[in-house]
């Protein structure tokens, strides 16, 4: 992964954690963008179900299908080098453990090299299928969007004692089922860093402070755009102080690698 042209293997991304090389994740769902985030060195792009809001209009994510993510997969895999594409799994589509290994399949198909999937309870035995059918899972855990009704809106998560510890133990879970990668998504700074210190597998922060091993951002809330929605206090806008798309994609990757983002004004307290 220092090479910045070979191509971002599943295994390296432990090995970046071993090194202490904080990593690097954006969305992207289509090729002129899938290509500026690839050129600038970031080591995965994920084709988040956040199309849904960003891209659709939606109010949440639970619209978006397995065909919305393979075609928006394909888009970015075609052009994407160097970067690890991740494709998430869309509401439902890891009800079961079938359904979720088709929908898998037809985004490896479609050029990723890993799925993403919300939760644990149930999906453990989810992520244990496809892991045993040999597609790399990212797991996500925290304010999982997915789970917006039960939530009653985008809230941060993890807050009381009871929750947080539900979440140290999920994340453990989700490692012993089998899972390559944690995303943590608005739980307090404090908690990400103890997941991160007890957690077997890289954890990839989102409003979840500086200690995890690397950072994501929906392109379009680095990039500034108003997608209709109060922006999270996680959102930095990288364009403003970059001058072009691209410079502001070198940015995110460059403060993230060197601890400058996030900043604690960027994380959330107990
Ligand atoms: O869908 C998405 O873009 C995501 C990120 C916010 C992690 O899940």
């Amino acid at each position: 992964m220092n090479d910045t042209r070979r191509p971002v293997t599943v295994p390296e991304l432990a090995k970046a954690r071993a090194e202490g090389r904080k990593l690097t994740m954006l969305t992207a769902y289509d090729a002129g963008f899938g290509r500026a985030v690839d050129a600038a060195g970031v080591d995965m792009i994920l084709i988040g179900d956040s199309l849904g809001m960003v891209v659709q209009g939606g109010d949440s994510t639970l619209a978006v299908t397995v065909e919305d993510i393979a075609y928006h997969t394909r888009c970015v895999a075609r052009v994407a080098q160097r970067a690890l594409v991740i494709a998430d799994l869309p509401f439902q589509a890891d009800a079961t453990p079938e359904r979720a290994l088709d929908a898998a399949t037809a985004f490896l198909r479609a050029g990723a090299g890993m799925v993403k999937l919300e939760g644990a309870g149930h999906k453990l035995d989810t992520i244990t299928y496809l892991v045993e059918r040999e597609i790399p899972v990212c797991a996500h855990l925290g304010l999982t969007p997915q789970s917006v009704l039960r939530f009653g809106g985008f809230k941060v998560q993890g807050r009381e004692a009871s929750a947080a510890d539900r979440l140290l133990a999920d994340a453990r879970a989700v490692a012993d089922a089998g899972a390559t990668l944690l995303v943590l998504e608005a739980v307090p700074t404090t908690l990400a860093a103890r997941i991160t210190a007890q957690s077997p597998i890289p954890t990839i922060g989102i409003g979840a402070g500086k200690d995890c091993d690397g950072q994501v951002l929906v392109l379009h809330d680095m990039l500034g755009l108003d997608s209709g929605h109060r922006r999270p206090r996680f959102v930095k806008d990288f364009l403003s102080e970059g001058g072009s798309v691209e410079a502001a994609i070198h940015a995110f990757v460059e403060q993230v690698r060197e601890g400058r983002f996030p900043g604690p004004e960027h994380g959330y307290g107990e």
